[in-house]
This record gives C-alpha cells, structure tokens and sequence, in this order.
C-alpha cells in the first residue's frame, strides 16, 4: 500500500501535462496507481489556483482526507501545481495532515519529497526555483507516456509560464516567467508522439503564440516551430494553443495558411469587448485589434474557426461595458467561448487595486447571458454544416453515447441498444466520437475500425455542441 499512488488532477492542459510526468516518473521509481483512493499510501493532488472555486473544491477533498490520515499514520498526502506554489507552507495551516507541498516548478522532484516525508516523518516544501528550470526540461523531454484514453491526440508543452500579468490572472505568479523549450526537444518529442501512433499534436503554451527560442544567432518562432513539427511523416493534424491577441504576427497567419497539417482553428481570449475594461484588465489591446485580427486571420485562412474565454464581472464592469463584450461575441461568432465569473486572486494586482464590487447576481445574470449568446451563434453556425461532408480524426467510442432524440426516442430499445460502448448490435456499429480539423465535436455512428483514421463524413444534424453525422461511403 506504502508504494500505490491516488493521483487526482483539476484545471487546465498544463496540469494534465505535469500529472502525466508526475505518473512517468513515480512509475519508474517503483510505484503503482490505483483509481481507489482508499486503496492507497500515497494521495497526490495536481491543483489549479485560477479561480477560488477551484481551490476550494482540493481544500474541501483534503478536509475529508483528516480523519483517514490520523488513523492511517504511514498515509502521505501530497499537494502539487499551482496551490502549492500560491499557498505555500500555509497549506500546513489550513490543513495539518498535509505531508508535502509541491510547486510546479518542483514536480521532477515530488518522488524525493514522499520519501523524505515519509522517512524523515517530517512535512516538505518545495516552491518555485529558477535554477530547477533544466531539470524541468529534462523532466519534460523524457516524457514516455501518452494519455491512455486518447491514444491518436497529444498536447505537447513548447513553453512553461506566462509573462503578461494580466491583472486578474494569478498564472504569472504560481508557474512563473515565460520560458520557451528549445526547438530540437520539441520536435524530439512529437517525432516520439507520432512513432507511437499519434496525428495529431497541439502544441501548448500559455500564450503560445509567444514562443521564442534564441540560440546563439537564431531565433525560432512560433511559426518557424510549426513548420519543424510539420515535416514529421504520420503526424496530419497541428494545432496551437492558447493564443494571446498580441504578438501575433503575419507569419503565424502565413503558416496556417501555408502548412497543410495546421488545423484552421485559433483559441483566442477576448476576455471583454469594453476598451475600459481591457486597459483596467492590462490586456494590452483593444476591441477594434481584437476584431483587426481576427478580419485578418479570416482572410489569411478561410473558415477558421475561433474559440474564445470571457471574465464576466471584471471589477468596475458597468452594464455599458458588458454590452460591449456582447457585441464583440456577435461580431466575431466564436465556435465556443468560456465564460467565467471574476474570481479575485490574491496577489494579483487587479485583488490588490480594486474592489469586487460587481455583484454576484450581477455576474450570475451576464454569465448566463453570454452563455446563451454563443448557444445561439453555436447552433446557428453548426445547423450551417448540414449536408456538407466535413474530415474527421475518430478519436474512439463515444464517452457519453447521446441519444439522438430528434430521429428515434431514446424510448427505442433497439436504437438505444446500438449506441452503447458495450453493444454493438447495429452490424459492428457503435457510436464514435471524433472533430473536425476546426474543433467541432462529431458523433457518428460506425464500425469501431475507423478508430484513430482521418475520414470523411456527413453531417446530416446539429447542436449547438455537437454535429451528427454519417460515414461517407
Ligand atoms: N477570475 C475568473 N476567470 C479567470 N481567468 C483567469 N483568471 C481569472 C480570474 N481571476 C480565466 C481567463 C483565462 C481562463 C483560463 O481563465 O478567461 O483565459
Ligand atoms: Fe493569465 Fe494573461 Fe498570462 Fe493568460 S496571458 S496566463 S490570462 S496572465
């Protein structure tokens, strides 16, 4: 039991990322996983600090966890990610049973810091340290594993941090400055991806758009990246996220026009479409760039499709300010967008500026506002692709298989029979999941061998969500 690991991940890409070198490397320092926390002597949280809500959810699991750790004296119970850099050693206050406190930054280390807990039966820190930065590169380079439900897509990390101290984001201070991994790694490592099978890459970074890797007298761009990553045979499919509205430049929109496998597809936070807020947000650019860039992405590359993140209740937001964001949504039509709550982070500088002082039914009202703006703009854009034949990567069995009300009832036993993962009744047909090269998500129903192939199919129903289609034959 002393060596079977719980491992429990919250928030974004990068976390998922780090949880997948956490469990490679424990992996190979001789411990097991289980999915029963019960089962385990080792209890790991990767945690997310981008939102209060988020760290509530971890504080509230590790308050259930005092009682199991007073009985089970060898239990070790190990907070990683970004709480453990914001919090710090005060995590110990809030929750005496806490064993080990590991930043982001500290991750290739969090082996080392179990053991030590466990020997020395006394509680470690590890915070952010600029000198562990190489060996976070190896950490990162060594990487093995790919995520086991999704054998066909891997996010690959191109930069850790973020620079841009927008003044809600708390990012910049729990994963620290901007660093850009060497090209040559990167390319290493998709090279590996795709020797395993994989087709598909979407390079991840913070700002993605961002990286810069200077060698000597080279500097690799984004753009430069992208048409490294490219050349790799049995890779179809790039993608980049998330991307910041500044320093996007001509040759990035040149690449995605230019290189075949570079999905048409942008994440682009808004974040608002009221100039005020913005400058108060320290995003840097306003509405009219916004919409700039997104006129010239859409000539440079036609029918991308543009993701998006809006903070509703930024402080200081007036009702004017929110008619705004509304319009920007309208003008851009984004394929998603999320939206989130202001959620003021300590130590940033819009918490340490300005009051919260938009009320929380206040954001509760525009929240759900934005969200049916975009569920009309969805279904209205999806309902478009009707009848056409779109390409999709078929990722595998549809997780939540939908019942398509709108042609049988999920009443019909023999319709619903032939959706499941377990039942193919339909002649070997089950229903897949896969997307389209812009992001959209596409429920088929087929034979389970086009798992992990590029086809094409029909669309022949739409949801503000979702795309029903059928194989082409
Ligand atoms: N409150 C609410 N949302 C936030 N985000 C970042 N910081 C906050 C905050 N303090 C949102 C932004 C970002 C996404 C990842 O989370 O929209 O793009
Ligand atoms: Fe946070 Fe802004 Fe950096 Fe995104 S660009 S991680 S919102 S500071």
């Amino acid at each position: 039991m002393e060596q079977t690991v719980y491992l429990e991940t919250l928030g974004c890409q990068m976390n998922k990322l780090d949880a997948e070198l956490i469990r490679q490397r424990l992996g190979q320092e001789g411990y097991r996983f289980t999915l029963d926390a019960d089962q385990a002597g080792v209890i790991i949280f990767v945690t997310c600090s981008v939102r209060q809500r988020a760290e509530d959810k971890v504080l509230s699991k590790i308050g259930q966890l005092r009682r199991r750790h007073d009985q089970q004296k060898d239990l070790i119970l190990a907070v990683a990610g970004c709480m453990a850099e914001r919090l710090g050693p005060a995590l110990f206050d809030l929750h005496p049973q806490v064993d080990v406190v590991c930043a982001p930054g500290r991750i290739h280390q969090l082996g080392e810091l179990i053991a030590r807990a466990r020997h020395e039966r006394r509680r470690q820190v590890a915070l952010n340290d600029p000198a562990e930065q190489s060996a976070l590169e190896d950490l990162d380079a060594s990487r093995r594993q790919t995520d086991a439900d999704h054998p066909f897509m891997a996010y690959l990390r191109v930069m850790r941090g973020c620079n841009k101290f927008c003044s809600y984001c708390v990012v910049p201070y729990v994963r620290g400055r901007e660093v850009s991994r060497p090209p040559e790694s990167i390319v290493a490592e998709a090279q590996r991806l795709a020797d395993r099978g994989v087709k598909e890459i979407t390079l991840l970074g913070q700002t993605v758009n961002s990286y810069c890797h200077r060698n000597g007298t080279t500097t690799v761009r984004l753009a430069d990246l992208l048409a490294r990553v490219h050349e790799i045979a049995g890779l179809e499919r790039l993608r980049f996220v998330t991307s910041y509205p500044r320093d996007f430049d001509e040759r990035l929109l040149a690449a995605m026009a230019d290189l075949p496998k570079v999905c048409e597809y942008l994440h682009l936070p808004a974040q608002s479409g009221s100039d005020r807020i913005l400058a108060a947000m320290n995003r840097r650019y306003t509405a009219g760039q916004y919409l700039d860039l997104i006129e010239r992405a859409r000539q440079r590359v036609p029918g991308i499709a543009v993701a998006g993140d809006f903070i509703v209740g930024f402080p200081g937001e007036r009702e004017e300010d929110f008619e705004a964001t509304c319009e920007l949504m309208r003008r851009v039509r984004y394929k998603n967008c999320f939206i989130f709550k202001y959620s003021p982070r300590p130590g940033t500088r819009a918490d340490g500026d300005l009051a919260d002082d938009v009320p929380t039914e206040t954001k509760r009202r525009r929240n759900q506002i934005l969200l049916d703006l975009q569920e009309e703009i969805s279904l209205a854009d999806n309902q478009a692709f009707v009848g056409q034949t779109v390409e999709i990567l078929v990722e595998g069995p549809s997780k939540n298989p939908h019942l398509d009300e709108g042609r049988t009832g999920p009443a019909d036993p023999a319709y619903s029979r032939s959706l499941g993962r377990s039942g193919p009744a339909d002649s070997g047909s089950i229903q897949l999941v896969g997307r389209t090269r812009g992001d959209h998500i596409v429920v088929l129903q087929a034979r389970p061998d086009r798992i992990g192939r590029i086809v094409p199919v029909r669309v022949v129903r739409a949801s503000a969500l979702t795309l029903f289609a059928e194989p082409v034959r």
